[in-house]
């Protein structure tokens, strides 16, 4: 199979991490780099992360580019420390600081990687959507440079993480979501309808805390999260990996068993609905049928087997690159 040449653009915290470790370590993945959001933590920090888990990886040559440190329209930021810890590593990361970042943002990074390889890369936000939006000011015709955009967030059939009805990727900056979802790229939009159902268990954890080195690492911050996943969502020990999800069909390592083509608008109002991804499922009754002006496919039930995939890459990874105590 030809390797995805991806972006990643991470707010980094806990299943940021997931992505980004199941990118370096995927021979079907070429990480072309990756761009950095405040979203679960602030911007500094979500960079920091970055950089050191591809150090942690072997990984440092992968550029990482800064990006937004608030919403497009300048509204304030909230962030998720209490789903990832004070850290965004579950109050277990490492300690050292490895790496810097490049001296273009990541709007101008995505632009520059995209002009020099039209038509070949798939773009994978797993945070806000302010670096895309900022990317498609910059240059319009950005959504003929790519291979396309594969989304973790928004939800059609699931209820919200943040609200009844909103994801926290697009809930952070719908405004951001809104111009994204409008341009005339092929969108996936990997949401909680199937990044709810795809967990991660203790069985998996301990297969990690065995093999030790990076997939150690990554059982290790994964504790704090779970325990947030156990308390708020499921009632036992199970964790979510959205982001990893959006990597893993990005690059076809997991396919989604149903995924319509439909319109999918993002209210931007400020009523209780805002942040909300209305995706016109009308036609499930029928098989979908097509829809005029379509741009994106939104994966409704995957395969099984990709918690075991994941972790049985994790557990691959090998030995840490960099100190990570
Ligand atoms: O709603 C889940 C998403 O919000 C994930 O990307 C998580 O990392 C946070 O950014
Ligand atoms: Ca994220």
């Amino acid at each position: 199979m030809k390797n995805t040449p991806i972006i990643l653009d991470c707010d980094t915290g806990v299943d940021d991490t997931m992505a980004i470790i199941l990118a370096c370590v995927s021979p079907e993945i070429e990480l072309v780099g990756i761009g950095t959001i405040w979203g679960n933590v602030d911007l500094d920090l979500a960079t920091q992360n970055t950089l050191n888990i591809l150090a942690m990886c072997g990984k440092a040559d992968v550029p990482v580019a800064k990006g937004a440190t608030k919403p497009i329209n300048g509204s304030h930021q909230d962030f998720a420390y209490f789903v990832h810890g004070d850290d965004g590593q579950g109050n277990k990361g490492m300690k050292g600081k490895y790496g810097k970042e490049i001296s273009l943002s990541a709007a101008e990074f995505i632009v520059e990687q995209c002009r020099k390889r039209p038509g070949e890369i798939e773009l994978v936000p797993v945070g806000p959507l302010t670096n895309l939006a900022v990317a498609l000011k910059l240059e319009p015709n950005l959504p003929k440079l790519v291979r396309g955009v594969t989304i973790m967030g928004g939800t059609a059939l699931t209820p919200g993480n943040v609200s009844p009805v909103a994801e926290a990727n697009i809930w952070h900056d719908p405004e951001a979501a809104d111009l994204v979802f409008r341009a005339p790229w092929p969108i996936t939009m990997v949401g909680l309808d199937v990044t709810m159902k795809t967990l991660l268990t203790e069985k998996h954890f301990e297969q990690m805390r065995q093999a030790g080195g990076v997939a150690g690492y990554m059982a290790r911050i994964s504790e704090y999260y779970t325990t947030f996943n156990e308390e708020r969502s499921f009632g036992k020990r199970l964790a979510t990996m959205h982001d990893a999800i959006a990597v893993g069909i990005a690059a076809g390592l997991v396919k989604a068993k149903v995924s319509p083509n439909v319109n999918v608008e993002v209210d931007i109002t400020s009523g209780p609905g805002r942040g909300q991804t209305i995706c016109d499922l009308r036609g499930i009754y029928l098989d979908f049928p097509a829809q005029k002006n379509a741009h994106c496919q939104v994966p409704l039930e995957l395969e099984e087997g990709f918690a075991e995939l994941f972790t049985a890459r994790i557990c691959g990874a090998g030995e840490a690159a960099v100190d990570i105590n």
